[in-house]
């Protein structure tokens, strides 16, 4: 979703605001646009499409000269991708230049009492009512207008500004929409994630919601909405910048699925100590877990499907009763949630607009939130009363793999600490279960090695119109990755069925070659899933059987068969998903999709 950069110091501008958008292409993006100030005048220049169309449209115009500027990358919400609607964006006769990342969300309002007071709008952007709303408040003190703006708009943002009358400073705020203030020696920087100054900088300001910074090149101060001055520790980033750089990979996604058998040893390790689960993080005792009512879960996208299979393991191990909800729907359903329920939020970014707003709802309504956050201080992780990171690094590609892996490493350890506070887990089994767990990075590594195989798959399911996925109870779950992994970034139409379901609608769907995955590596329910290999198989299906390799006899049944190493069936999904990833970033590259950027979609979705 949009991204935001600025910088103010001795260096020409225009270089290092280019290089920060890169390092925030992976938020997904249409169009692009900078601004850099020099003598009293700011100049924009901003396009629709990529941002190599934003460095040929600057090369045309002869470049932007000047030490201070802003820069964006606009995610469309308001209005099409359009050079007009791309920010920067210009407020009042043109003296004040602005970026925003989130929602205005009573810009109607505004703009009609803007346009009263003689406001000439020119983009259909919400964004441009913030430019003249600044610009209409604007005296002559940066910060009076900055707390007045805020004051007045309802919504998600994180705004830049640059007013011509002071030169040499940038004004910033937050309220929803992640933003970051880079401290080097002469020069700091803004940005909307760390990847886009640590080429710079290592230390940073995590902006807070409601907090105000004004950059210049010597100093940065933090100002809350009454004008206070606030007092905040700076961060000091210690992953390289490596973690976000390709370092010899085709793409990210690729980097990220070879990283995994790392995230999940990462995630895991400090957590188990002599073959017993500890998570100091979480701060539930035994007694709070023995009368929890419902766990319920919350999340949107991969990280949901991460939540569908804990509701299968919880219940499972735990024996507690547990619920997932796509948050976007949870936060306008009114949940019921019951003293002693608590929430279990899933989130890569940690700043999901939609997964945010159902963690409020869950705690205004009294249940205690732990989260499951990849993004360290994001705004999921400090609202919420307990957060277990995953250990998975930055995650670039906009299709998650890693993250989402590391999110299961986290489920698998819940789970038997859950188990074990119920008395369900007796010494001698989790010693042997937390043994499988840290045998997964290595069965990992050799489903790594099938990379040949399932890219021949890819080249011969490359022209297939639509691709179904089928599996019962956990492998559900993960067929439903796996389709949202392939359609997300191929483009190919396909779904995921829970097998059982097949013959009550999709089974009309299969033709003479329809692909189908099948998921089918649960001891307990592979007889039944077998049966629906067979019913798709006789009307016509080619399919590629994913089962473990207790399972092979599959294969007289199946057109292709993948196996995967024998687990503890609960951690099975795991290593299901490698192959299913492997699967689909084959099918995107030989389609030519934009792997890591795929089109109309963000990897940070900061609005609902
Ligand atoms: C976007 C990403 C998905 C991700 C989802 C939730 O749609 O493309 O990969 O699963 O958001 O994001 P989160 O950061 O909350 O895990």
């Amino acid at each position: 979703m949009c991204g935001i950069v600025g910088y103010v110091g001795e260096n020409s501008a225009s270089p290092i605001l280019i290089d920060g958008l890169k390092k925030l292409e992976y938020r997904g993006y249409d169009s692009a646009g900078i601004a850099v100030s020099e003598n009293g005048k700011t100049d924009v220049v901003k396009t629709k499409g990529r941002i190599k169309n934003l460095e040929e449209k600057l090369e045309e115009v002869g470049g932007l000269s000047g030490t201070v500027g802003i820069g964006h990358t606009r995610w469309a919400t308001h209005g099409a991708p359009t050079d007009v609607n791309a920010h920067p964006h210009k407020g009042g006769n043109g003296r004040i230049t602005l970026v925003h990342n989130g929602i205005i969300e009573n810009y109607i309002e505004l703009k009609t009492m803007l346009q009263k007071g003689g406001y000439v709008f020119v983009s259909e952007t919400d964004t441009e009512v913030l430019a003249h709303l600044f610009d209409y408040y604007y005296k002559g003190d940066l910060l009076d207008a900055m707390v007045n703006v805020m004051k007045t708009v309802r919504g998600s943002y994180a705004v830049a500004i640059l007013a011509d009358d002071k030169p040499g400073t940038i004004i910033a705020a937050r309220k929803d929409s992640p933003l970051i203030v880079g401290l080097g020696d002469g020069e700091n920087f803004l940005a909307s994630d760390i990847p886009a100054v640590l080429k710079y900088t290592r230390d940073c300001y995590l902006l807070e919601d409601n907090q105000i910074a004004v950059l210049t090149k010597d100093n940065v101060t933090l100002y809350d909405t009454d004008k206070n001055v606030v007092k905040k520790d700076v961060y000091h980033v210690t992953w390289d910048v490596e973690a976000a750089e390709k370092c010899g990979y085709e793409h990210f996604m690729q980097k990220e699925i070879a990283e995994q058998p790392k995230a999940i040893h990462d995630t895991l390790s400090p957590r188990i100590k002599d073959g017993r689960v500890s998570i100091p993080e979480l701060t539930l005792t035994d007694e709070e877990i023995k009368n929890i009512g419902k766990i319920h879960i919350v999340a949107c996208g991969s990280a949901w499907h991460v939540g569908m299979t804990a509701k299968y393991i919880f219940e499972d191990m735990a024996r507690i009763p547990c619920e997932t909800d796509l948050a976007s729907e949870f936060r306008y359903r009114d949940p019921i949630i019951k003293k002693g329920d608590i929430c279990i939020v899933i989130s890569q970014s940690g700043e999901t607009a939609d997964t945010l707003a159902a963690l409020r709802e869950a705690k205004s309504k009294g249940a205690k939130v732990i989260s499951i956050v990849n993004v360290v201080a994001s705004t999921i992780a400090r609202e919420s009363d307990d957060v277990i990171y995953t250990m998975a690094g930055p995650e670039i590609a906009v299709a998650t793999t890693k993250a989402f892996s590391a999110q299961l490493a986290v489920v698998y350890l819940l789970a038997l600490r859950f188990s074990k506070a119920v008395g369900l887990l007796p010494e001698e089994r989790e010693k042997e279960l937390t043994k499988e767990l840290m045998c997964l990075p290595s069965q990992i590594e050799d489903l790594l090695n099938l990379t040949d195989e399932l890219k021949t798959l890819a080249h011969k399911y490359v022209g297939s119109d639509d691709v179904f996925f089928i599996g019962r109870g956990l492998d559900y779950a993960i067929s439903l990755e796996g389709s949202l992994k392939l359609k997300e970034i191929s483009y190919i139409h396909s779904e995921a069925y829970a097998a059982g379901e097949l013959k009550h609608g999709t089974i009309s769907l299969i033709e003479e070659g329809t692909p189908v995955f099948a998921v089918a590596t649960q001891d307990k329910l592979f007889e039944k899933t077998l049966g629906n290999i067979k019913e798709v198989k006789a009307r016509g299906a080619s399919v590629i059987a994913l089962v473990t390799d207790k399972h092979a006899s599959v294969s007289e049944f199946a057109d292709e068969v993948i196996r995967v190493p024998v687990t503890d069936g609960n951690f099975l999904p795991s290593l299901n998903v490698i192959p299913l990833q492997i699967f689909a970033y084959y099918m995107a590259v030989l389609r030519g999709c934009d792997v890591d950027k795929p089109r109309n979609l963000a990897k940070s979705v900061t609005v609902e």
